[in-house]
């Protein structure tokens, strides 16, 4: 949930640290901090607020020093004041901090009692004062961090510098990721490749209670008992280039835009077109679903929601039972699983906190697993048995969306091919099927023509209070995923339900001040979803329809708007109506002001629970 930078370098450190922290912003930023070893002694600049407002302090106070730390925050403890924010220090240890101290309180009254003083409400500030209180007992700076970690519990990942110590950064991971850069005469430590592609593409990821002392390019890694460990260099395909909006307002309305493109590239990698039939380059997949029993799909967020249009696939085309849960709740409530068990996890990060401790438990359990993730090189990924990726490139959006749809993609095509290997699909069907994903992507394009129309649904739709969205079967999810981008995006109260369940209580919410976003491809369902939109209507409800040209002609005339989509595929109908979904979030929240690409409370990956 925030970013950490560390630099044992050869220039001066900060502006390198700036520049990384740019492309850790992602992560969070209600504050940022850089502190130095300038001289002897250690320098801090902090400052609440985004990144920009630390850039302004260091412009009229520049840090000199080439050994350096950074952090950009999402608030865990504490209010985002400059007193809360990293780095954390003392006289002789200077701290960042990505994660949760769980025994923190303990540890605080701990040193308290031996006279340590705490300057910041923060969990990170006790780090600080167990490895100043193991050097004020005479520890060497790299034993006074191994048994400091040893003291924590909870999840951390964490870079520090130490007075008198030039070229001295140690790094520290338990829970958190955290990347070890290497160059020729420095190295580097990131929360992620991403944030040390500018210096480096050679990254090793430590692995939990890894150890690791940075002395400009020399790079030691110890793992939890101490001893010393080789974790593999690999070259990574984080882009050196800082990815910018291509001339759009906002990183989100560029990657809605993308997704034609990148939904494109995804399929492409698992639909051979010469069939056209799937075909998974992955192993081990195909050989798991085949004899399943039953499949465990879990996420959070918007990747949840994927997960539940997921299960009407699997369920339609393998008849695969299969259960879907959100990873907060599934790690926590003891699951029964079957002994030949998969278990599916979906992340865009790869990060996030919750799925990775619910796929360490699933892994626990015999499952096996498989993930399907955007980041190929992240926690998640690292842990799977069997990594599906989606190829929707860095999505800098704390929304999410074309991780979203390449999300889609890859579970339709494991949904099809899970048929087959099940026997449930023939090649003739299966054909079929492929055939239609692969007009994703001109079903896209064109319905992106109706934008100016969105927008100007979304200058009315700024103005409500609450907003409802409905929709039958496999739209149902997409319904609640309309509703979470409405809210994350413009702080506008919505809710996503399944159509059919107004009429047993929602429906006492209608009124002509609540607009009501109604889902409805011309399928097996239309008629059933537009009786609920009717009973809606009758009430008073505002209407916009989202549908084809058939199902608008057939019940478009007295909704409040409609916003017609090309008829598809009822297969595809989750990816194409995705769209609508997102530019209408995306306009009612420009409409608003809000901060479309990082929006209050936020941040793009969760990595604290
Ligand atoms: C989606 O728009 C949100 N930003 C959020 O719900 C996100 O989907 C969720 O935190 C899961 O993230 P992940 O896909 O990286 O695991």
């Amino acid at each position: 949930m925030c970013g950490i930078v560390g630099i044992s370098g050869r220039d001066d450190a900060a502006p390198l640290i700036l520049e990384a922290l740019r492309r850790l912003e992602y992560r969070g930023y209600d504050s940022a901090g850089i502190a130095t070893l300038t001289g002897h002694h250690i320098d801090r600049r902090r400052a609440p607020g985004k990144l920009s407002k630390l850039a302004e302090v260091l412009a009229k106070h520049p840090l000199s020093g080439r050994t350096g730390i950074g952090h950009t925050r999402w608030a865990t403890h504490g209010a985002p004041t400059e007193s809360n924010a990293h780095p954390h220090a003392s006289a002789r240890v200077a701290l960042v901090h990505n994660g949760i101290i769980e025994n923190f309180r303990e540890l605080r009254d701990e040193l308290r009692a031996k006279g340590h003083k705490f300057e910041s409400e923060t969990d990170t500030e006790v780090a600080v004062h167990l490895v100043t209180d193991y050097l004020d007992h005479g520890l060497a700076p790299e034993e006074a961090a191994k048994e400091a970690v040893r003291r924590l519990t909870g999840a951390y990942a964490l870079a520090m510098i130490f007075t008198d110590e030039e070229g001295l950064v140690i790094g520290a991971r338990k829970g958190s990721p955290l990347a070890v850069g290497y160059a020729e005469k420095e190295a580097y430590l990131g929360s992620d490749a991403f944030a040390l592609a500018p210096f480096t593409n050679r990254v090793s990821y430590l692995e939990d209670g890894d150890v690791a002392v940075l002395r400009g390019p020399q790079v030691s890694i110890y793992n939890e008992s101490g001893a010393p460990a080789n974790r593999e260099i690999k070259i990574t395909s984080a882009t050196a280039g800082l990815v910018d909006k291509a001339g759009f307002n906002h990183f989100m309305a560029k990657e809605i835009h993308e997704q034609p493109e990148v939904v494109g590239h995804t399929l492409a990698h698992y639909i051979d077109a010469t069939g056209p039939f799937v075909s998974l380059r992955e192993k081990g997949a195909m050989e798991a679903l085949g004899k399943a029993s039953r499949l465990m799909i879990s996420a959070c967020g918007t990747s949840y929601y994927a997960a539940l249009v997921g299960k009407y696939w699997f369920e339609k085309f393998a008849r695969l039972g299969v259960e879907v849960d959100v990873a907060s709740e599934l790690r926590y409530r003891d699951p029964v699983y079957p002994k030949d068990g998969v278990a599916l996890f979906i992340s865009q990060s790869g990060e996030t906190a919750d799925t990775l401790a619910a796929l360490r438990d699933a892994k626990a359990q015999g499952q096996t697993t498989i993930a399907i993730v955007n980041v190929t090189e992240s926690s998640i990924a690292r842990e799977a048995d069997v990594v599906l990726p989606t190829f929707a490139g860095p999505e800098i959006g704390v929304a999410s969306t074309k991780a979203f749809t390449c999300q889609l993609a890859v579970l339709a095509s494991l949904a099809i091919a899970a048929g087959r290997a099940r026997g449930i699909i023939d090649k003739a069907q299966e054909a079929k099927l492929c055939a239609s994903l692969l007009e994703t992507p001109r079903h896209m394009v064109e319905f992106a023509k109706q934008d100016a129309k969105v927008k100007a649904l979304g200058v009315e739709l700024a103005k409500a209070r609450d907003v409802l969205y409905l929709g039958r079967g496999v739209n149902f999810p997409l319904a609640m995923e309309g509703a979470l981008k409405l809210k994350e995006i413009s702080y506008i109260h919505a809710e996503g339900y399944a159509a059919g369940e107004m009429k047993h209580g929602p429906i006492a919410l209608i009124d002509e001040n609540v607009p009501i976003i109604v889902m409805a491809p011309h399928d097996a369902v239309f008629e059933k979803t537009i009786s609920n939109m009717q009973e809606s209507m009758a009430r008073g409800g505002k209407v916009v329809l989202i549908s084809d040209a058939r199902g608008i002609s057939a019940a478009g005339q007295q909704a409040w708007a409609t916003i017609e989509v090309p008829e598809t595929d009822e297969l595809i109908a989750p990816l194409v109506y995705s769209l609508p979904m997102q530019m209408l979030a995306y306009h009612t929240a420009v409409a608003k002001g809000t901060d479309v690409d990082q929006p209050r409370n936020l941040a793009k990956s969760v990595t604290v629970e």
